[in-house]
């Protein structure tokens, strides 16, 4: 199978974090940080080495600063709804997935006004618009690092400046570049920053997490056994207690940590360049049909390896119903949970044709699609 939907989740996953699952379950499969016996201690030191590699990566400074959840979704929610309250204002894009449109749509009948800004056809935004948007109830900027749709990198640099200079929250949802892109949060100026395990951190399903910057305090969304100040009815306000009630995933953790270990170890840079020769490759060969129509930027070095077309006049979905069926080639079709992005560049009414690369995809694996995108053109009535 050519796999090309690693924007929805990357396939394969390296050796390393297989394996870090298994030896996890099999040698510290016990309730990390909730006993004092070895295997327990075992599962704590795993679940603190992968905290210390996601801070690493995000060039963090205290590894408690970083609460683990189950995937962005959940991280967005925590932080957008554990720290608007009727009366705020908040700031977003038109560019967003559902993981930070829908909780803010239920916010927003509960009293938070949002305001929505419009990227523009290819997905990006005028950082100008962000700095006119801002009001005295201005709470924060809610915004997505890069689409899943187009592959749009957003200026989200330009936006921490603004945001910073007027005292707003920057929330930043980066489903699609941790692990791409060289994020340093302070760099960025972000209050806020969801992230997940099982895109390009090459870890499992069911791993994700929140950066929180000290002395920005969401209200946690859940309550429960921490391990710790168990004879207090309180949640604890230690970090990251405070949020992380329940016990924890620490297989996936595992894996997370492995996965986090080997791009760190390939090193970002040449990640990023692989991917961009794979996008340009894809784009150049796209560029050949008349018959296709790319989205988006349609240059590698301002979007991230996803990359979304139609086929002039065909639904999306029967586009890659034949590429699967019959090429064997998996990717996305339809509105990839983010109807907002395709009202934004015009195709809420057919979705697109979704094609997404990783560290795993290979140049000859380009031209395979590209040849059988030609073939599924020209058999088309
Ligand atoms: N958000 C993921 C995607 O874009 C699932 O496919």
């Amino acid at each position: 199978m050519i796999y090309l939907d690693n924007a929805a989740t990357t396939w394969p996953k390296p050796e390393e974090t297989i394996a870090a699952i298994e030896d996890c379950i099999r040698h510290a499969g016990a309730n990390p940080g909730r006993g004092g016996h070895k295997m327990s201690l075992s599962a704590g030191r795993i679940v603190y080495e992968t905290r210390e590699a996601v801070a690493k990566l995000f060039k963090v400074d205290d590894p408690v600063r970083i609460v683990f959840t189950g995937n962005a979704t959940e991280s967005l929610n925590l932080a957008l709804k554990g720290l608007l309250k009727p009366g705020d204002h908040v700031i977003t894009s038109s560019m967003e997935h559902n993981s930070m449109a829908r909780p803010l749509y239920v916010l927003q009948k509960r009293g938070v006004e949002v305001t929505q800004l419009q990227c523009s056809p290819t997905g990006t935004l005028e950082p100008g618009a962000v700095a006119n948007a801002i009001k005295k109830n201005t709470v924060a900027v809610a915004i997505l690092h890069a689409s899943n749709v187009t592959g749009t990198i957003l200026p989200i640099e330009e936006i921490g400046r603004i945001t910073r200079a007027n005292g707003v929250f920057l929330i930043v949802d980066a489903a699609q570049t941790a692990g791409l892109l060289d994020i340093d949060v302070n760099r960025i100026n972000v209050d806020m920053l969801a992230f997940t395990g099982h895109k390009s951190l090459y870890g499992p399903q069911g791993t994700g997490g929140l950066f929180i910057r000290d002395g920005v305090l969401p209200e946690p969304l859940c309550q429960g056994g921490t391990g710790s100040k168990s004879e207090s009815l309180e949640q604890p306000e230690d970090m990251p207690d405070r949020f992380e009630s329940g016990t924890p995933n620490t297989p996936g953790l595992a894996g997370l940590g492995a996965g986090i270990r080997f791009i760190m170890s390939r090193g970002l840079d040449s990640i990023r360049k692989h991917e961009q020769v794979l996008v340009a490759r894809f784009l150049e060969g796209l560029k050949q049909m008349k018959e296709i129509q790319i989205y988006g930027p349609a240059d590698p070095s301002i979007q991230v390896p996803v990359v979304s077309v139609n086929v002039r006049g065909q639904d999306s979905s029967e586009i890659a119903f034949i590429l699967d069926k019959a090429f064997d080639i998996a990717c996305r079709s339809g509105l990839h949970c983010a109807p907002a992005a395709h009202r934004t560049i015009g195709t809420l009414d057919r979705g697109t044709v979704r094609f997404s690369f990783s560290i795993f995809n290979t140049p000859t694996e380009v031209d395979y699609v590209l040849d059988a995108l030609e073939r599924t053109v020209a058999e088309l009535p």
